[in-house]
Formats: C-alpha cells, structure tokens, sequence
C-alpha cells in the first residue's frame, strides 16, 4: 500500500519506520525542513530503542521518504495518517490548529481516492469536523473517507509496541475504510476492535485517563502506607495478583509525566465540561499527580528543615527510563523546587540533558556521569528509575556523597538493601530509613 504520513513527531515517525518494515511504501511528510534534512541523512530526531536501525534500513531498501513536498506526500496515496501535535491550550484542551492544517493541506493536494486515517489524539467529533474540511475543499471526483485508529505506544518501547501492541482500534463509518485499514495491520497479527468514529476516538483517552487513575490510586496507597506503616511494593503486589486488578501500573512514585496522560487526562475533563459532566474522579486524579510531584521536595524539607545552601543531586531528567523526553517530567518540578529553596543542584540523565537544559537553562548544573552528580553532595533525590540508577551500587553513595541522604521517588532499592549502609533513605510508601548518625559519620 501507498501510506503517506502527516507529521514526524513520535507517532508519525515510529508508525512510518514500522509500517515500511512490514513491506508498504511510506513517505513521511512534515513542514519542519531542518527535521526532515536530518532524517532524509538516516538519524531520528528524537531517541526510541531500535527506531534508528529500521529507520536506516528501510530508507535504504526504497520503502521510506522523507519530504517537506505535500504534493509529493499526498498526490499519490492510497491512505494518509495524519500524525500532528494536539498540545493543550491554556484551559487544557486540545489544540487542534496542526490537524486542521494538515487536513486543509491533504485536501489541497489528493488527486485519487484515499482513506484519512487521523492518529493524532483528538477529540470525540474531531474526525467529523476533518471529513467536513475536506468535502469542503478537495477535487470534486475525489473520495474520500476518513477513520480514526489511536496509537497506544509507549515510548521507550514505541517500536515493540508497534509489533506486538495488545490491540488495535478502528473506528470507521464505512467497511470499505475499515476493510483497507484491516488489510494493513493484517500481518501484525494483533486483536483489531472495529467501532464507530466516535468510540474509537473516545478509547484513547478513556484507556489513558483510566491508567492515570491507576497511578494516581496506587500513589494515594502508598501515601497512607507510609501513615500506617505498611509497605507498598507489598500492598501493589498482592493487590495486582487478583487479575481483575493486574499488576501492571501499580508502580507507585512522584507521579506520571510524560506527553499523553497530563495532557490527554485535562483534555478529557474538558471533552466532558463540553457536555455538561464534571468528571469529578479524573480531576481528583490530576490532583494527586500534581501533589505527588512535589512530594520529595516536600520530604526533604521535613527532614532537613531548611535547603538553603545544600547541595542535591537529581538523578534521572527523562519522564521515564528509554526516553529523551523530559515532558512533564517530576524531575523538573523538583529542580524548580529545589532552586526555589536556595539549594544547588547538578542533574545526572544518559541522554536527556539537552532537552532539560531547554526548558531549565543554566539554572543548574548537569552530567552524564552519575558519579559526578554525587561528590559532595548533601541529598540526592532519584527522580527516573533508569538502569543504570537502579544498579548503581549503594556503597557509591556512601564513597561520594557528604552523608548520604536519598528520597527515592522511584524505589529503586530494597529496603533491606539499603538498612545494611549508613544511609538515609527516603522513598515512597515504605517505612523511612533513618541514620540519625549518619549525620556525624563518614561512611
Ligand atoms: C502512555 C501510554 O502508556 C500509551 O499507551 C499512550 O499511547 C501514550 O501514553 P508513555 O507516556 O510513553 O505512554 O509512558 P508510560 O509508560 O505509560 O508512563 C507514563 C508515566 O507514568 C511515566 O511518567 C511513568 O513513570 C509513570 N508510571 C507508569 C508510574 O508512575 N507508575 C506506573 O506503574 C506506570
């Protein structure tokens, strides 16, 4: 098949990359040139585990292009995916002025029939308004007909996701559009859902929205576990064994970041504002997020007293492990925080310093080599549970650090691990690990 690809971002390009790997013949289009320069040299603008290889080897083997030329992109398609941007407006809403471009720029440029397929997460009713554009303006003998098929992939895992995702939603008005989606995704050999546009637009944010309630839950758990004495990792994993519950996203922490649930989660409550329905539940857990954001600051705060002077070390600036992105991450709120209370501070990320340092400046200190992140240190607060965090041997704390202080955001380690080492150790939803004498001791 013919795909063309509205938009390079995350989706467009991984979707690209994967479905050029199955054999279709892809040609990506955005209006970024100096993004599509780098691409068309065969190097990814963003980073995701195994997007580079494919990206390569597919270029090479003539499936995947490159163009800024929507008339190059379109004329020819048999399918367009339209794969831009929906950022939040100032209310929280979804700003859809890249979809309604792309559909105006489609429309302008098809010259057979064609299936557009938006990716993009968009409101319920967005697909309706884009097929209404581009009756409006295409050529008169054209057809076309428009689906909706929302991605669900992880980034960090973006590529596996793509081959082995847990299903595949198609929401259509017509079986002849959701006959030539099927006959695309046929060879993954993943469950496809076939609904109607309005549902299938509603699945994404529905399954986002309910995840984030899952971690806003778990991290109001592990929030009483610490009043009560119990253990999280404990309590989340004989809750998540009952299979109704699974154990998946039970992983309690400073909340989740990232571009889709903070976004996807305001855009749903204003969706349902639309219609005259509080969703009181998703509020509350937009709420706990931003609260347990905040969280370690806080922590360190009741521990110490004051930061002012101190010097901290804030490891991991991604939003997650595998990633680059450092959208929404918890490790920004903590640097501003801390910043905010006369503390110091040097972040340690493997790759994601150079979009932190564009959203924080110079208003700290960064490395990529842990180790530098630690010496002399006063506190050190782990904010991405990357591996090579998650492995870094506790005696390198105790080595480097003035007296080790850690707030876990992540719990990387376990809690008897840590009791053999004067360390104090501050995570979320266990008991605190104290070392009253830790303050006087060079361990
Ligand atoms: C998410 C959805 O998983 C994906 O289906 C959708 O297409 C896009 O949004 P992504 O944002 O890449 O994917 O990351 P995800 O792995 O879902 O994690 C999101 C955030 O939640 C991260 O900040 C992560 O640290 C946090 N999280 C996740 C937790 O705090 N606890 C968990 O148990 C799981």
């Amino acid at each position: 098949m013919k795909i063309a690809i509205a938009g390079t971002g995350y989706v467009g390009l991984v979707t690209g990359v994967c479905l050029s790997e199955i054999g279709h013949d892809v040609t990506c289009m955005d209006t970024n040139q100096q993004r599509m320069d780098t691409l068309q040299k065969g190097i990814p603008p963003i980073y995701e585990p195994g997007l580079e290889e494919l990206l390569r080897k597919n270029m090479a083997q003539g499936r995947l292009y490159f163009t800024v030329d929507p008339k190059q992109a379109y004329s020819n398609a048999d399918m367009i995916m339209i794969a831009v941007g929906t950022p939040e407006n100032e209310d929280g809403s979804a700003d859809l002025t890249y979809v309604e471009q792309a559909a105006e720029t489609i429309a302008r440029h098809i010259q057979k029939d064609v299936v557009v397929v938006t990716k993009s997460t968009v409101p319920v009713g967005t697909n309706e308004k884009i097929k209404q554009m581009i009756e409006r303006i295409k050529p008169a003998n054209v057809h076309v007909e428009v689906a909706s098929n929302p991605e669900f992939l992880r980034e960090g895992s973006a590529i596996y996701d793509t081959f082995h995702g847990d299903r595949i939603v198609i929401g259509t008005e017509n079986d002849k559009a959701a006959e030539v989606l099927e006959e695309l995704y046929r060879p993954l050999g993943i469950p496809i859902v076939k609904t109607d546009i309005r549902s299938a637009e509603m699945i994404k944010y529905a399954s986002n929205a309910f995840l984030a309630t899952k971690i806003s839950f778990i991290n109001e758990i592990a929030n009483i576990c610490e009043k009560v004495g119990a253990n999280i990792d404990d309590v989340a994993y004989g809750i998540g064994l009952d299979e109704r519950i699974g154990l998946r996203f039970l992983q309690a922490g400073i909340g989740y970041g990232g571009s889709c649930f903070p976004k996807d989660t305001k855009a749903l409550v204003q969706l349902a504002g639309n219609v005259q329905h509080q969703f009181e539940l998703l509020e509350a857990v937009i709420k706990v997020n931003n609260y347990q954001q905040s969280l370690l600051v806080q922590k360190a705060k009741k521990f110490f007293g004051s930061l002012y002077g101190k010097r901290a070390a804030l490891l991991g600036l991604s939003f997650k492990p595998n990633t680059d992105d450092v959208r929404e991450a918890a490790s920004l709120v903590i640097a501003r925080q801390l910043l905010q209370e006369g503390a110091s501070v040097i972040a340690y990320d493997p790759i994601a310093v150079p979009n932190a340092r564009r959203l924080l400046g110079s208003m700290i200190d960064y490395t990529e080599q842990i180790e530098t992140a630690l010496v002399r240190a006063d506190m050190a607060f782990i904010a991405t549970e990357w591996d090579m965090i998650k492995t870094l041997p506790l005696q390198q704390y105790c080595d480097l650090m003035n007296n080790p202080v850690i707030f876990d955001g992540r719990n990387c380690y376990s809690l008897n691990e840590v009791q053999s080492y004067p360390i104090t150790y501050i995570s979320i939803g266990r008991k605190e690990i104290i070392q009253k004498e830790s303050v006087d001791l060079n361990c």
